[in-house]
C-alpha cells in the first residue's frame, strides 16, 4: 500500500487534522468553485416554477443521478431522499417504517442515531457483536412461516468507533431470513448505516442491495454540512408510510377538511418543506473535486487504511522503558485487510505503572501540538463499552458520578469512560501520522522507549480470523480443523509471535528527553485574560488550584468574551489579593478591584 499523499488543495496547510471520521476537509478550489457557481447563476426555490426555479429543480435532479451513479446504481433501482444528515435519514425510517408488529433488530455497535430508532419500534432486539458474526457466518436456511410482519435489521457498514467494516454480505442474508430463527418474522428489510463507510469507501449498490442506506454528505466531501441522504430501494418503498407532511410533499391539501393527498414520487413525498437547495447544488462541486484530483473511492480507501495500519503497528509495539505497553488499542482486526478495517485508530494510553491516562489529557496535549483529534465515546456507546469492558452498570455508575457524553470526565475511579480516536481522510499525509506519533512519544512514553510486539498478538490475530470467518472453508470446518489451522498460523508466522529480544526503537530516538523542573505556577482566574503567578502557599480545591479558571467576562447579552474574538483580553492582568479578599483587574494604567471576589 502507498503512504504517499494524494494531491489536495487546502486552506490550512499547517494543520494536522486527524478527525476525518468526524467531518472531513473541504478543498479550497471546491469552495471557490461553489462561490463562482452561485455568483454566476441564479438558483431559487425549486417549488416556485419560475425559470430559475425550474433550473434549480433540474440541477437538483442531476445531483440525485450523480449520487446514484457514485454508488453504481440508477433510478430504476434506488431513489434519493435528501435529509438532514445521516441522522435525519435514520429518523425518517424510524418514523415511517411499517412494522406491522414485526421486530427492529440492531447491532450492539450502532451509532446513537440508530439506537434512537428503538423508540418507534413495537419489538426491539439487540444483536451482540459476536452473536451477529456467528449468525451471519452460517448459511441461511429459509423458513416457510409466511406472516405479514415486517422486520428491520440495522447495522453499520463501518463502525465509527474502531473502523471495523461489517460484512456487506449480511445485507442479502438478512433479506433471505438469517434472523428469522431468532425472531418470529419472515419479511426482513435491511437498513445499512453507511455514514462512516462511504466517507472513504466505495459502496457498490449494484452488488449489495440494502433496502435503505443512510449517508452524510460532509463526511464524503467536507461540504456542505448538515445534509444527508436516504437511498431507498424502489421495491421497498411500500413499507414506508408517510405520516407528517409539509411544504411541497402533497399533491392536494384542504385547510377546512383534514384531507391531504401525498405526492406519488417517493422523494417528493418525503422531502418536507423547502429542501436545502443551495447545499444540494454544492454537492456537484464535491464530485468535481474528486474528478479534478483523479480520485476514486478505492484509492481513498487504500490510502487511509495504509496510514492507519502504519500508526497501528507503531502504537501496538510502543512500550515504556520498563517494557510496559504505552497504548491499549481497541480493534477487531489487526489491520491486515482493508475489506475489514478502515483508516481509524482508537486507543487509550497508559503510564509505565499501568495507570490509564485520561483521554482529556491526550486531547489537551494534542491541541497544544496543533493536532486535531477526537475523544470520548463517539456517539457509539455499544462500541465503546465492548473493548473497554464497561458493563451497563458501569456506564450508569459513571453517569451518576457526573460523567455525561462528550464531557472531559475521562477517568472515574481510574477507569476510562471513553478513548481517543484518530481518523484519516484522502488528504491526510504520512507527515500527519508522524506528527501524531511524535507527540505520543514525546509526551506519553518514558524514555528510552522500547518497541516490541505484544505477547498476545497471536490471540488478536486468531480472534480476527475467527470473527471474520477467514479460516479456510470455515463454515463447514470442524473444530479440529480450525485448531489445526490455528497451530499452522502460529508455527508459520513468526512475525506475529513476540520477539525474544527487546528492541530499542530508533524511530523515536530523535525525540528529546525532557528533565523538567518546576519553576513557576500560574493560574488563569478569568477566562482569556492574563496569568496570575502563585508565589505563596495556595489552596487546592476539588477542581485544582483555587480561583483558577473561576470567572469569565460576559457581554450585555450574557455571552462569554474570549480571546478568539477579543484579542485585547490577554492584556487584562488579574491579581488576587488573598489578605483583602480582592480580585484586581489591570489594563495598562487602569485598575478595577472587585471586593469579596464576587462579581
Ligand atoms: C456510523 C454513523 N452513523 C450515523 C452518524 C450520524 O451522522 P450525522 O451526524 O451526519 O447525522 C454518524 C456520524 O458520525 C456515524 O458515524
Amino acid at each position: 500500500f502507498s503512504l504517499t499523499s494524494l494531491s489536495f488543495d487546502i486552506f490550512l496547510t499547517d494543520v494536522c487534522y486527524l478527525d476525518h471520521a468526524g467531518s472531513t476537509l473541504y478543498s479550497e478550489k471546491q469552495m471557490s468553485n461553489i462561490l463562482s457557481d452561485f455568483s454566476n447563476n441564479l438558483y431559487s426555490n425549486p417549488h416556485s416554477n419560475s425559470t430559475s426555479s425550474k433550473i434549480t429543480h433540474d440541477c437538483i435532479d442531476q445531483v440525485r443521478y450523480q449520487i446514484l451513479n457514485h454508488f453504481n446504481t440508477n433510478t430504476d433501482e434506488y431513489s434519493v431522499i435528501f435529509t438532514n444528515g445521516a441522522t435525519g435519514a435514520l429518523k425518517l425510517i424510524s418514523e415511517s417504517f411499517d412494522y406491522n408488529n414485526g421486530h427492529f433488530v440492531y447491532l450492539q455497535d450502532n451509532h446513537t442515531s440508530v439506537l434512537g430508532m428503538r423508540s418507534n419500534a413495537p419489538n426491539v432486539n439487540v444483536l451482540k457483536h459476536n452473536e451477529a458474526f456467528e449468525i451471519f457466518n452460517n448459511d441461511v436456511t429459509s423458513i416457510l412461516d409466511r406472516n405479514a410482519k415486517n422486520s428491520l435489521f440495522a447495522y453499520p457498514a463501518q463502525c465509527n468507533f474502531s473502523g471495523t467494516k461489517y460484512p456487506l454480505q449480511w445485507i442479502k442474508k438478512t433479506q433471505d431470513g438469517a434472523l428469522s430463527r431468532l425472531y418470529n418474522s419472515n419479511k426482513w428489510y435491511c437498513l445499512l448505516d453507511a455514514a462512516a463507510y462511504v466517507s472513504t469507501n466505495f459502496l457498490d449498490l449494484s452488488k449489495y442491495k440494502p433496502d435503505f442506506v443512510c449517508v452524510s454528505i460532509y463526511k464524503i466531501f467536507g461540504y456542505p454540512t448538515g445534509l444527508g441522504a436516504l437511498l431507498v430501494k424502489n421495491e421497498s418503498e411500500r413499507v414506508l408510510i408517510k405520516k407528517y407532511y409539509g411544504g411541497g410533499t402533497v399533491s392536494m391539501a384542504l385547510s377546512m377538511e383534514n384531507i391531504a393527498i401525498p405526492r406519488p414520487i417517493l422523494h417528493e413525498r418525503f422531502e418536507d418543506g423547502t429542501i436545502s437547495f443551495l447545499d444540494i447544488l454544492a454537492i456537484k462541486h464535491g464530485f468535481d473535486t474528486f474528478k479534478r484530483l483523479n480520485l476514486n473511492m478505492n484509492l481513498i480507501s487504500e490510502h487511509t487504511f495504509s496510514l492507519a495500519r502504519y500508526v497501528y503497528y507503531q502504537l501496538i509495539k510502543l512500550r515504556h522503558s520498563n517494557n510496559e505497553p504505552a497504548a491499549v488499542l481497541y480493534h477487531d482486526t489487526i489491520f491486515e485487510d482493508r475489506t475489514h478495517q478502515d483508516g481509524i485508530i482508537n486507543f487509550n494510553l497508559r503510564r509505565s505503572n499501568g495507570e490509564y491516562i485520561g483521554y482529556a489529557e491526550v486531547l489537551h496535549i494534542a491541541n497544544l501540538f496543533g493536532i486535531q483529534l477526537r475523544t470520548g465515546c463517539f456517539c457509539n456507546p455499544g462500541s465503546c463499552q465492548r473493548p473497554l469492558n464497561l458493563t451497563s452498570e458501569d456506564v450508569i455508575k459513571h453517569y451518576e458520578k457526573g460523567h455525561v457524553c462528550g464531557d472531559q470526565n475521562d477517568l472515574i475511579d481510574g477507569v476510562p469512560t471513553g478513548s481517543v480516536r484518530i481518523s484519516f481522510g484522502y488528504m491526510s499525509t504520512k507527515k500527519d501520522a508522524d506528527e501524531f506519533l511524535k507527540m505520543i512519544g514525546e509526551c506519553f512514553v518514558e524514555r528510552p522507549c522500547v518497541t516490541k510486539m505484544p505477547e498476545n498478538f497471536g490471540i488478536l490475530k486468531e480472534n480476527y480470523l475467527k470473527t471474520f470467518s477467514l479460516f479456510p472453508n470455515s463454515s463447514s470446518t470442524t473444530d479440529d480443523e480450525i485448531n489445526k489451522h490455528k497451530n499452522e498460523i502460529k508455527n508459520k508466522d513468526n512475525s506475529f509471535s513476540a520477539p525474544k529480544k527487546i528492541e530499542i526503537d530508533n524511530s523515536f530516538s530523535n525525540i528529546r528527553t525532557i528533565n523538567g523542573s518546576l519553576e513557576n505556577i500560574y493560574i488563569y482566574p478569568v477566562k482569556s485574560c492574563g496569568a496570575f503567578e502563585i508565589d505563596s502557599s495556595w489552596r487546592l480545591v476539588l477542581t485544582g488550584f483555587q480561583y483558577d479558571r473561576e470567572w469569565m467576562i460576559v457581554d450585555s447579552s450574557g455571552v462569554c468574551l474570549t480571546q478568539k474574538r477579543n484579542t485585547n483580553l490577554c492584556r487584562i492582568k488579574p491579581n488576587i489579593n488573598l489578605k483583602e479578599n480582592l480580585l484586581e483587574l489591570c489594563y495598562g494604567s487602569k485598575k478595577k478591584s472587585i471586593d469579596n471576589m464576587q462579581f
